[in-house]
């Protein structure tokens, strides 16, 4: 069984300041257990005054997004050696709200994963259906079709290096998470679709359960074995919140 992997995605949170303020809290709390991979993502702005406070701790980075393109006339774009060069190893890439509020395509998202592949940064790769696509019985192919896509051109090895977050869009930021049921069939059908179209073990594909999670549903979510973690939006704004998931996730 692979490590646990926490993710706090910050989103539009915390300027410089804040975010100082926030990874230091988040640190006078946290005690390290080796079985807990705890990864922050702050704005773009705040990666270096967090990597910085970051150093010396086993805390590591991500950004929320990252440009396809190595360098060149991509005005407001930031690129994965940018990324790399502040101490990002991961990159959230294909967020729903890059999906939905920003028009990023599947196509977009791929150019995303490989560029981000090819200057070693980790991709933590998001999918997930509307609550439309599920009641119409639709969350099967969309899942496989986002997959299907997004990891195009892509060989088992580098499958190893991406971490999948399934979140559905209708359990972020509503406070209705998926159950565990729910959660779990999906990521089944995940494991089973990777292990059909790309020659991995079941157990080296790490699928992070992201939408509403908290410190007090993370238990019952993390006992299934198809989840490997969670990617958290609102419960990692909090300290005391986002520490408390990371221990609920230590393996015993
Ligand atoms: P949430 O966000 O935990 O606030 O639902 C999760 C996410 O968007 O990654």
């Amino acid at each position: 069984m692979p490590n646990r992997f926490i993710v706090g995605n910050w989103k539009m949170h915390n300027t410089i300041s804040q975010a100082e303020t926030l990874i230091r809290d988040i640190l006078a709390l946290y005690r390290a257990n080796p079985s807990v991979e705890l990864t922050v993502a702050p704005p773009y702005v705040a990666l270096q005054a967090v990597a910085r406070l970051l150093a010396t701790t086993p805390i590591k980075l991500s950004a929320q997004n990252v440009c396809a393109k190595d360098e060149g006339a991509f005005t407001g774009e930031v690129s994965p050696p940018m990324l790399k060069e502040l101490g990002c190893q991961y990159v959230i890439i294909g967020h729903s709200e890059r999906r939905h509020l920003f028009g990023e395509s599947d196509q977009a998202i791929n150019e995303k994963i490989h560029a981000a592949l090819r200057h070693d940064l980790r991709p933590i790769f998001c999918i997930g259906e509307r609550l439309e696509e599920r009641e119409a019985g639709q969350t099967h192919s969309v899942i496989q079709h986002q997959l299907h896509t997004g990891l195009a051109g892509l060989g088992s090895k580098a499958l190893g290096n991406i971490t999948i977050a399934y979140e559905p869009v209708w359990a972020i930021g509503t406070g209705r998470a998926a159950t565990v049921e729910q959660a779990t069939e999906v990521h089944a059908a995940i494991r089973s679709f990777l292990t059909t179209h790309w020659e991995l073990n079941a157990e080296q594909i790490r699928i992070l359960y992201g939408g509403s999670v908290t410190a007090d549903n993370a238990q019952a979510l993390f006992q299934s074995p198809h989840i490997n973690g969670a990617l958290i939006g609102k419960a990692c704004l909090n300290s005391e919140s986002f520490v408390k998931i990371a221990e609920i996730a230590a393996l015993d």
